[in-house]
């Protein structure tokens, strides 16, 4: 997909498969679209009269052969006031022209998106969504469809803007975080079978080799053993797949500047373990390696940009499964960091794979450090589809990646990590339990992670409400690589 710049005084003339204009409330015709009504003898006009389309957004007509028009489609869309459009109602328009284009089949299409504003947002931020969005209009599952649906036709959108350097930096940043989105997704939607540890493994390394700057290094079990990842090691104990810790290290700055750390939950099924999950809906476990996913979507981006920053991307990747040698309900193990756990509960898995990792993560003293799981039901609960939940040991790092998340379009919600909370965590036989009980799950599970990551500038995403949809739409999102990329890219001196 590219986004390119032409800006133009005459859209009738542009040679283009499809050229796209707005019509606002009311039928009121925008200056593009009058242009075009102007030199085909008022035949929009016409439609606009028969009530054929009345400005609203979600709203489209096209238009075949108009006379006078080089172009051989017209497509109308409502746009309602056109200026100061709402971030959602802007999201919608875009959306509907991805819907048009894709059914019109066209390869390429001129866009009048000029007369078009969002309310507090530059022309650039509005490039940039526009990117990110025909980035994602152009993905679609097939790895394991043996008769997949054609590809998208659509390869081009011109926009009549001038291609200043602004533009094409929110064009080419836009792409970027749609194509990290994007691997993001096709990981997330891979099954378990295909998507194993040593998979995610294969994928670092085969970025790693593709950016000088990237180097990819994975901790076998061995190496666990000996750093004392008991915690970790307990989740891989049923299961014949190798756990693999996975650590990318990308130098963008001085070697003097601490990094920023992302750490990602790679569980690649979660059947529950001995504590084994309902049969309802268990496929979806296998969502269970979208925090995994995100951190890998998010280094593709972070490839494709090379910001000035020192970035760490931490996986930890296992299944969860139950066997004879499967962890048992009432078993202690010991974390890296000392502290033992009780494991009340092998479905509660991801705190264990995500505790050793943080530690792990200390080792490259963080600038500031952000896991990403999708780590309890509880937070589906809570906060549904659309937020994902935030915690932090730091106010205002939970309002920078807020910010973040906000300015892109990823939206978080920040949650309470308060210290009335954690005895929640009480065990009589180890340091902690590693359930919290039925009241506040996604806190409790924030509190247990917040026992390893004290010393740190620390920030834990609750991504399982808004890493896949269910239902007829089915799939990963590949959320939140959008929040991460803007958030890494921020700390960038490179703009
Ligand atoms: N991977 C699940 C969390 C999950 C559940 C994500 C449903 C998305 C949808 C996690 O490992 C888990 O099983 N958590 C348990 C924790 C409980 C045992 C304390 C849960 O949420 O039920
Ligand atoms: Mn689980
Ligand atoms: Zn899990």
């Amino acid at each position: 997909m590219s986004l390119v710049f032409k800006a133009s005084s005459e859209i009738q003339k542009q040679n283009s498969e499809c050229l796209v204009v707005s019509v606002m409330a009311g039928g009121k015709l925008s200056q593009a679209a009058q242009q075009l009504d102007q030199v085909c003898d008022k035949a929009i006009s016409a439609l606009i009269k028969r009530g054929d389309i009345k400005g609203n957004i979600g709203e489209a007509l096209a238009l075949h052969h108009l006379p006078g028009i080089k172009a051989q489609r017209v497509l109308l869309i409502g746009s309602d006031k056109g200026k100061n459009l709402s971030k959602a109602d802007f999201s919608k328009w875009t959306k509907t022209l991805l819907e048009q284009l894709t059914i019109l089949k066209v390869k390429d299409a001129y866009v009048a998106i000029q007369e078009l504003s969002v309310a507090d947002q530059t022309a650039p931020w509005l490039i940039e969504q526009l990117a990110i969005e025909t980035e994602l209009n152009s993905y679609q599952y097939r790895s394991t469809l043996s008769k997949p649906k054609p590809a998208p036709a659509l390869k081009k959108l011109t926009l009549n803007t001038a291609a200043n350097k602004a533009a094409r930096v929110a064009a080419e940043r836009g792409k970027a975080v749609g194509t990290g989105i994007n691997t993001a997704r096709e990981l997330g939607n891979l099954p378990g079978n295909i998507c194993t540890p040593s998979y995610l493994a294969k994928q670092a390394k085969a970025l790693g080799r593709q950016h000088p700057k990237l180097t990819v290094n994975i901790v076998e079990e061995k190496k666990m053993r000996e750093l004392g990842m008991g915690a970790l090691l307990s989740v891989t104990a049923g299961t014949d797949q190798a756990a693999k810790l996975i650590v990318m290290e990308y130098k963008g700055a001085a070697k003097t500047k601490r990094p920023h750390v992302l750490v990602g939950k790679g569980v690649t099924f979660d059947s529950g373990g001995i504590s084994l999950k309902p049969g309802a809906r268990m496929d979806e476990m296998k969502y269970d390696m979208c925090g995994a996913a995100s951190v890998l979507g998010t280094m593709t981006t972070i490839m494709q940009l090379q910001p000035n920053v020192n970035i760490v991307a931490i996986i930890g990747a296992v299944e969860n499964m139950p066997s004879g040698n499967a962890t048992k309900p009432g078993d202690v193990v010991t974390s890296m960091s000392g502290q033992t756990i009780e494991v009340l509960n092998t479905d509660a898995e991801g705190r264990l794979v995500l505790c050793d990792a943080l530690t792990y993560a200390e080792r490259f003293k963080p600038q500031s450090l952000i896991d990403i799981a999708t780590l309890t039901g509880a937070c589906v609960v809570a906060l549904g589809s659309h937020a994902t939940g935030l915690y932090s040991n730091q106010d205002d790092f939970a309002e920078e990646l807020l910010t973040a998340g906000e300015s892109i379009g990823d939206r978080a919600w920040h949650m309470p990590l308060w210290d009335e909370y954690q005895p929640q965590l009480n065990s009589n036989f180890a340091d902690m339990g590693n359930i919290g009980g039925p009241e506040g799950g996604s806190i409790t599970a924030a509190c247990f992670l917040s026992r390893f990551t004290k010393k740190q500038r620390w920030a834990h995403m609750d991504i399982a409400g808004t890493a896949w949809k269910s239902g007829a739409s089915k799939g990963a999102t590949g959320r939140p690589v959008a929040l991460l990329s803007q958030y890494l890219l921020s700390k960038s001196d490179k703009k």
